[in-house]
């Protein structure tokens, strides 16, 4: 044996010890299907491999507040910060760079603008608008996403009106209409309502089309379940510390699938060009049966709860943070997610941009 520096070359050859060959025929079982041989090397792999993630399925939630040069991390949400018009446009920029098609809006709203019937929702110069009309000005090449709900602007946190601990439908749909307008007005792209009131897809549909915006794409958040994995969210937009209450009378009851299809199937009957599931990960059943019952544009959301707790996993040194983030998203995919609205955009898309993920 040839030695080099000490020790045997022939050690450096095989890096990889192969299979002991089996000896003679006989101790071979005797299988026609072998699926390993499908998954025995990189390339075979990547050749049979079913699903990619790209950054074309992606859609990034920015958190926004008030001011100028303001970077406030959100601190159950490790990596996430509420930013400032001025970074969110710097943001859009990067998303652009990244190939990321499209941003979701979400306000964290001075207390002092808060109120019962979150007026400031329908103030055409508010935050969200103001950043719209911003971001559009400077990267007019980038979706914008706003959601349409008054979470961010009641004082008690709910999605809609309450009166009497009740929340009103009609009423909020009414606000909602007129939110919408003015986030289309602002140059929004995309208004996802996320209040799960009835009706609101076909009133929000009707009076956009009225206003001649029918250009305005309208992705519901069709199968949206009343979950403790928003928490995070609600920190990041101040609602956690307001919200009296649950969300459970119009927000979905998450022992039910069928109930999912239905509300799938009105909000397309209404005229929403998209639908969303949300959670994400603990909902894939549901992500799976609306894209196969359908066949419409599916999206997902991998909520801030999910996010938070890979961010904590790996955080501590319990998982690898990145490797739980494709093979979390990669799930998205593989359950027939069209897009998924996801923390993680900048952090997957920048991986894409350096080369394979896997
Ligand atoms: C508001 C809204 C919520 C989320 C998106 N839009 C919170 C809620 O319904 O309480 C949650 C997103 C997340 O947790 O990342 N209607």
């Amino acid at each position: 044996m040839a030695i080099k520096y000490g020790r045997p070359i022939e050690s450096k050859v095989r890096v990889v010890p192969a299979e002991p060959a089996a000896s003679s025929r006989q101790d071979c079982l005797d299988l026609v299907q072998r699926p390993r041989r499908n998954r025995r090397t990189d390339w075979a792999r990547r050749m049979v491999r079913e699903n990619v993630l790209t950054a074309n399925d992606l859609i990034w939630p920015l958190f926004l507040v008030d001011g100028d040069n303001i970077r406030t991390p959100v601190p159950s949400m490790p990596g996430v910060d509420r930013i400032s018009l001025d970074h969110a446009v710097r943001e859009a920029e990067r998303a652009a760079k990244l190939d990321i098609p499209c941003l979701a809006l979400f306000p964290y709203t001075d207390p002092k603008l808060r109120d019962e019937n979150g007026t400031e929702a329908l103030n055409p110069d508010n935050l969200v608008c103001r950043t719209v009309r911003a971001i559009k000005k400077e990267v007019p090449d980038i979706g914008i996403l706003c959601d349409v709900a008054l979470d961010p602007y009641t004082s008690h946190g709910h999605d809609g009106l309450l009166a009497d601990g009740q929340i009103l439908n009609d009423e909020t749909v009414d606000v909602l209409i007129r939110q919408s307008i003015l986030q289309a007005e602002a140059g929004c792209d995309i208004v996802a309502p996320s209040d799960m009131m009835d009706g609101r897809i076909g009133a929000i549909r009707q009076a956009l089309d009225d206003e001649g915006r029918i250009d305005v794409q309208i992705m519901a958040y069709a199968a949206k379940y009343a979950s403790v994995f928003y928490g995070p969210f609600r920190d990041a937009v101040g609602s956690s510390t307001t919200l009296t209450g649950d969300k459970r009378t119009y927000q979905m009851d998450y022992c039910n699938t069928n109930e999912a299809l239905r509300e799938v199937e009105l909000d397309l009957e209404e005229g929403a060009d998209m639908v969303m599931v949300k959670p994400g990960l603990p909902y894939l059943d549901i992500v799976h049966r609306i894209k196969e019952t359908f066949a419409h544009p599916t999206f997902v959301y991998q909520v801030s709860g999910e996010y938070a707790m890979i961010m904590a996993a790996a955080g501590n040194g319990w998982l690898d943070g990145d490797k739980a983030m494709i093979e979390s998203l990669m799930a998205f995919k593989r359950a027939g997610a069209d897009g998924i609205l996801t923390y993680f955009a900048p952090r997957v898309a920048e991986k894409l941009k350096q080369g394979r993920l896997l």
